[in-house]
């Protein structure tokens, strides 16, 4: 612990400028907890949150979170005051006296009375001792129904960072907290080793050597650094009382997309198939391990069983409604909409985050999200009114009402994997049609 609390005093985390806060909408897509709500229940949910960031260091993510769930209450809780300290000017910085910030062990959180509905714990369980332990704290101050996300370093993407952080404490430089002397040791070992060794092919770049000596402190000379594969964490999740929801990035857990064509061969299609959650996850980190963390939403076990949409029979498709993610009421989100439907083409979000928003939309479907940025509709309403002619024409089915309802379901669907739009079963509350 000591040491972990020496790490963060020298050199607090994130170690970006106060005013260099991306707040697009692909990272707000990532911050905002309707996501997960909606894997967990298949609902919107309304209400002001309470959300806790777990070790939120300098307080980039915490502001992330509080502009990404409007209406939020959020803290932040660290065990560095120096981080503490730089995470309250940041967010004066941006105006957000709102956001609170408390210097905290994590550890010393179970026993509260406070409770929260969602639970930030990014870039911190890795490095500590006792992660079942701790996740068995956050547990015991989620609301029911409330999801917490956490992130570890997957073992197979980071193996050569922890063979490095092996290789300086053999030579003793990870005895006490490393500091400038060591990332010279750490710059100077790596620039004179031969470019065809393995270490350095795999964990140097000339980011290392000349930018800021964080990079190498958080890389190279990470004190209590682990990783974990797919089968630690569902353990963790076990062990702790929660139970795996989805993977933060689950469109790139896709197996399809594996195979050439996205055709998984015959011969493993049907085995594939009897897989659980957990061990196609196993399987695809076998074949493509892909990501520095394995990034994860839980929630309390005893989950929800829902009919996922292409299962719904008519009945449920009739009562739905449709509600538009609220990281797209993001202006330029809604720019980029108005100007796919006036100029008549198709557009794409991307954002260069890793998140799903890199999908094309044609006019057809930016017409579609921006009729929902006023607020939810009814899935009839899409049928009824001056709408049945718009969806009629685009179907190319008019007056053929099954033909129309299938291609309004399939484009419907296809603006859910995203999560672009949340389609709802039964009767929400919504505007008239
Ligand atoms: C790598 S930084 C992550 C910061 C932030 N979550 C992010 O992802 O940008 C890890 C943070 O965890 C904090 N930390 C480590 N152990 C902790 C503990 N027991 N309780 C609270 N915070 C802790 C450190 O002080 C540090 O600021």
């Amino acid at each position: 612990m000591d040491k972990i609390l020496q790490q963060y005093e020298f050199s607090p985390y994130p170690n970006i400028p106060l005013e260099s806060v991306t707040f697009d909408a692909g990272a707000l897509f990532k911050y905002c907890a309707a996501t997960p709500f909606y894997f967990q229940s298949q609902q919107v949910r309304t209400e002001s949150l309470r959300i806790l960031d777990v070790g939120c260091g300098t307080g980039y993510k915490t502001l992330l979170l509080a502009a990404a769930n409007r209406g939020a209450t959020v803290k932040g809780i660290d065990l560095s005051p120096k981080s503490i300290s730089i995470a309250r000017e940041r967010a004066a910085h941006w105006g957000r006296e709102d956001v609170t910030f408390e210097r905290m062990d994590v550890n010393s959180l179970g026993g509260r009375d406070e409770k929260y509905d969602y639970i930030n714990c990014q870039d911190i369980l890795y490095l500590l001792p006792n992660p079942a332990e701790v996740l068995k704290i956050l547990n015991s101050v989620l609301s029911d129904g409330g999801v917490i996300r956490f992130d570890v370093h997957a073992k197979h993407v980071r193996e050569s960072m922890l063979r490095a952080q092996s290789v300086f404490r053999m030579l003793g430089q990870m005895e006490k907290n490393p500091e400038m002397a060591e990332v010279d040791f750490v710059r100077n070992f790596m620039d004179n080793l031969d470019d065809g060794v393995s270490l350095k092919k795999n964990c140097w770049s000339v980011r290392y050597s000349e930018n800021d000596p964080g990079a190498v402190l958080m890389n190279h000379l990470l004190q209590s650094d682990s990783g974990w594969n797919i089968s630690d964490v569902f353990k963790v999740l076990d062990e702790s009382g929660l139970e795996f929801l989805q993977m933060v990035n689950w469109l790139g857990w896709n197996i399809q997309a594996l195979f050439k064509n996205q055709q998984v061969p015959a011969l493993v299609e049907n085995v594939l198939a009897g897989l659980d959650d957990r061990q196609q996850l196993e399987f695809f980190e076998l074949v493509q391990p892909w990501q520095r963390l394995h990034d994860i939403w839980c929630c309390k076990q005893g989950k929800i069983a829902w009919v996922p949409l292409d299962e719904w029979p008519d009945r449920t498709w009739e009562e739905a409604s449709v509600h538009l993610h609220p990281a797209l009421l993001e202006p330029k989100v809604i720019e980029l909409l108005n100007a796919s439907v006036s100029e008549h083409r198709s557009i794409n979000f991307k954002t260069g985050h890793d998140y799903p928003l890199d999908y094309w939309i044609d006019p057809i479907l930016a017409k579609m999200l921006l009729d929902l940025v006023e607020g939810p509709r009814r899935y009839r309403s899409y049928l009824e009114g001056d709408y049945a002619d718009f969806i009629h024409f685009s179907a190319m089915a008019a007056g053929n009402r099954d033909e129309v309802e299938k291609w309004l379901r399939m484009i419907l669907i296809r603006l859910s994997d995203p999560l672009y739009i949340f389609i709802v079963p039964g009767a929400a509350p919504v505007r008239s049609p």
